[in-house]
């Protein structure tokens, strides 16, 4: 006769489908918490749908891939990457079927794994749920990823109060939102607490150690890879930096490049020559925020970026003209400009040139996470399928 205490409920089989950076460096801490937590059963799924960005979070982590579909091609299209991913997924749960599905954000990875579980009758977790910027165009295709996905989820891990605000408003039961804050603030406190950081690059190392030692060199940082902002506007945002290094000769301009040859072909011909620009390829992510840490300000187009610099008290400048992040927006730390050449210039200048300026946006704020959401996303998952208690919500 069995003994009481050898009977176990089977575990809860949870896998995490994820392809490319930011996707990467916001699942890794819930990845963690569900192998920590007795009862679930982790299984992780890459569609690489990027590779060496994506695997430079997994290394960092220690996180082995059980599958690898290795989708990633040269200036790879949308529907290539959907069809590919929707097939791919497809074959793998199959094979694992697993009890639920984790997808993250936006991306086409996030889009057709969510399609792909779905056709299966296999519930989706949607990790950052509910972010919208009211235009289907804009980002483009994150946007409708999103709100396709948010469609076929069965649980909805919005990650502030706002966004569940943007669920509930399209017909979402409340019972299906649990409000977790955004795992990228788990990230960002990991690596600040966790990691020694030294620069591979001898100027961001030469930097840092003349930071430590008092110097006041100002430092601008900056990234671009949108895909509405390939073609035109990225040029302007090249001719902009080079402006910029021309007309502050001390600044420091930091600018790691994506592996995107759209964006490589764009800014490298007009930066390349410029002395105080430091073209870089992409940081490993414990000297990226290192580096958010020692600038001065952040020019960006990233989404991450966006909630990672407010909480280390740096002013950004976003280059999109709409964002579904409005939460640091309206704690005064990030300002949409655009990507007019001139406006770029003027709104670094003026950050530049006016201390009231900068002081205003200078503020440490942590609208987007306390560094506990996946503790809280892996209890809402218990409770969804398995037997926890709800948790709280996470309250901004
Ligand atoms: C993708 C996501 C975007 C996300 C961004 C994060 C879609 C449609 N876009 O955009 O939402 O904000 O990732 O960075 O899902 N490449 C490499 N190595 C890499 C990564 C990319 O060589 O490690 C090159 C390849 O040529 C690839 C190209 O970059 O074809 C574009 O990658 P893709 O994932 O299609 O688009 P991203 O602009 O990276
Ligand atoms: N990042 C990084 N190395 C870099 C640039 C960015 O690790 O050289 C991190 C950054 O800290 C943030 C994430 O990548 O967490 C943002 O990724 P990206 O801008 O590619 O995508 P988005 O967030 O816009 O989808």
């Amino acid at each position: 006769m069995t003994a009481v205490e050898d009977v176990h409920p089977p575990n809860l089989r949870i896998m995490t489908i994820y392809g490319t950076r930011p996707e990467a460096i916001k699942v890794a801490p819930v990845i963690k918490a569900i192998e920590r937590t007795e009862g679930l059963e982790s299984i992780v799924v890459v569609t690489g749908q990027h590779r060496e960005m994506l695997d430079q979070v997994n290394d960092m982590f220690g996180i082995v891939p059980d599958h690898d579909m290795n989708i990633m091609s040269a200036s790879q299209g949308l529907n290539q990457i959907a069809s590919r991913v929707i097939e791919g997924v497809d074959r793998i749960l199959q094979l694992e079927e697993p009890d639920a599905v984790i997808v993250q954000g936006d991306t086409t990875t996030v889009m057709g794994a969510a399609i792909a579980a779905f056709n299966r009758h296999i519930p989706v977790i949607h990790l950052e749920a509910g972010l919208r910027s009211g235009n289907i165009s804009s980002p483009f295709p994150e946007e409708a990823n999103r709100r396709l996905t948010g469609q076929i989820a069965t649980l909805h891990l919005a990650p502030t109060p706002t966004s569940r605000g943007n669920l509930l408003r399209e017909a979402i039961s409340e019972r299906d939102i649990v409000v977790t804050g955004n795992t990228v603030i788990d990230t960002l406190f990991h690596a600040a607490e966790n990691l020694e950081v030294q620069f591979d690059d001898h100027r961001l190392e030469r930097l840092r150690r003349e930071k430590e030692q008092g110097s006041e060199q100002r430092v601008l940082l900056v990234t671009a890879h949108r895909r509405e902002n390939h073609g035109e506007a990225m040029v302007s945002i090249g001719n902009a930096v080079a402006d910029l290094a021309e007309k502050y000769p001390d600044l420091l301009i930091a600018f790691p490049l994506h592996k995107n040859p759209l964006v490589r072909d764009a800014v490298m011909p007009l930066l390349e020559s410029r002395e105080n620009v430091v073209l870089l390829e992409p940081l490993p992510y414990p000297q990226f925020t290192k580096l958010v840490g020692l600038a001065d300000l952040v020019l960006t187009d990233s989404g991450g970026v966006q909630e990672e610099a407010p909480s280390l008290g740096k002013p950004v400048l976003v280059m999109r003209e709409n964002t579904e992040r409005p939460e640091a927006v309206l704690a005064g730390t990030v300002k949409l400009i655009g990507t007019h050449r001139q406006r770029l210039v003027d709104e670094v200048s003026l950050l530049l040139d006016s201390q009231e300026a900068y002081s205003g946006m200078a503020n440490a704020v942590n609208p987007y996470g306390d560094g506990h959401a996946a503790k809280r996303a892996v209890a809402a998952l218990r409770w969804k399928f398995g037997d926890g208690e709800r948790p709280q919500d996470f309250t901004g």
